[in-house]
């Protein structure tokens, strides 16, 4: 505030001395002075709203806070095995990694004990796996490796009668992964922000072949 005044406080005696001392001179010289200075308050101005415009762009973008992505990538499955008879049974092991794509301008520190649940059908068909505490730096991705155990022992004999034994015959089966993932975003070592994550994976398996189709994360 103290700059835009001061340059204008010296121009106003300069002008009068002007006209004391020589008040038949043209007034083209004073009036350019001014004509500058007043060119130079623009300035003053417009590089404040400039420096303004870039502070506030500048703040909107880096405290702006994302959830991070989190979700399944590279799945391989290993170890499949499947009868339709005497019980329709299948038994897999899903080995894949975890990741955790942190797009803010600050580290995403995550909670101990994330469980990851696999679902076939909308219902556990394994033990949970548990993430431990961890980060993914600022504008980094987090990659954790995990193996899940698939038993269709875990499953009702309605779902294995009703969904299961179709699947198996089909030849294709999808399984799906939940889970949540709670943290902090911090930013600049003053702010911490609060976001939890969610993962919903759907992995299509083609038996035949044992191989993973399709990994569809929202
Ligand atoms: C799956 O594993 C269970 C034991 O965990 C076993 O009883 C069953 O026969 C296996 N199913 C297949 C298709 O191998
Ligand atoms: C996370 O939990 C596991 C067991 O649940 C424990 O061994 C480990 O020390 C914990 N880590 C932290 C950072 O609390
Ligand atoms: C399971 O099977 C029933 C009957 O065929 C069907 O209505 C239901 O949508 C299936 N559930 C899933 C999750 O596919
Ligand atoms: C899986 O994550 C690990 C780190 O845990 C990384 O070294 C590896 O390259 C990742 N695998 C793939 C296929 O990206
Ligand atoms: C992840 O991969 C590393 C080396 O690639 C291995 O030492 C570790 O046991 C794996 N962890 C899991 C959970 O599979
Ligand atoms: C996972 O996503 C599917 C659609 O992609 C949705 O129908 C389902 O409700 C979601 N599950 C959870 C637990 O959010």
């Amino acid at each position: 505030m103290e700059d835009p005044t001061n340059p204008l406080a010296p121009v106003k005696t300069y002008h009068r001395s002007d006209q004391e001392f020589a008040p038949s001179e043209s007034r083209s010289s004073p009036w350019s002075r001014e004509h500058r200075t007043s060119k130079c308050c623009v300035y003053i101005l417009l590089w404040a709203v400039i420096s303004a415009a870039i502070a506030l762009v500048f703040a909107l973008v880096v405290f702006r806070v994302e959830t991070p992505d989190f979700r399944l990538s590279d799945v391989t499955i290993k170890n499949l095995h499947y009868a339709t008879s005497p019980v329709p049974s299948l038994n897999a092991t899903l080995i894949a990694n975890v990741t955790v794509k942190n797009t803010n301008f600050g580290r995403y520190k995550f909670e101990n004990g994330t469980s990851v649940s696999v679902l076939y059908a909308g219902h556990p068909v394994g033990d949970r796996i548990v993430i431990n505490a961890g980060r993914a730096r600022a504008r980094d991705t987090k990659e954790v490796n995990v193996t899940m155990e698939v038993r269709s022992s875990w499953l009702g004999s309605d779902v294995v009668s009703r969904n299961l034994s179709s699947d198996l015959n089909s030849g294709t089966l999808q399984l799906s992964t939940y889970a949540k993932l709670r943290g902090r975003v911090h930013l600049m070592e003053m702010f911490k922000r609060r976001r939890t994550a969610e993962m919903n994976c759907t992995i299509t398996v083609d038996l035949p072949s044992e191989k993973v189709q399709n990994v569809r994360c929202s």
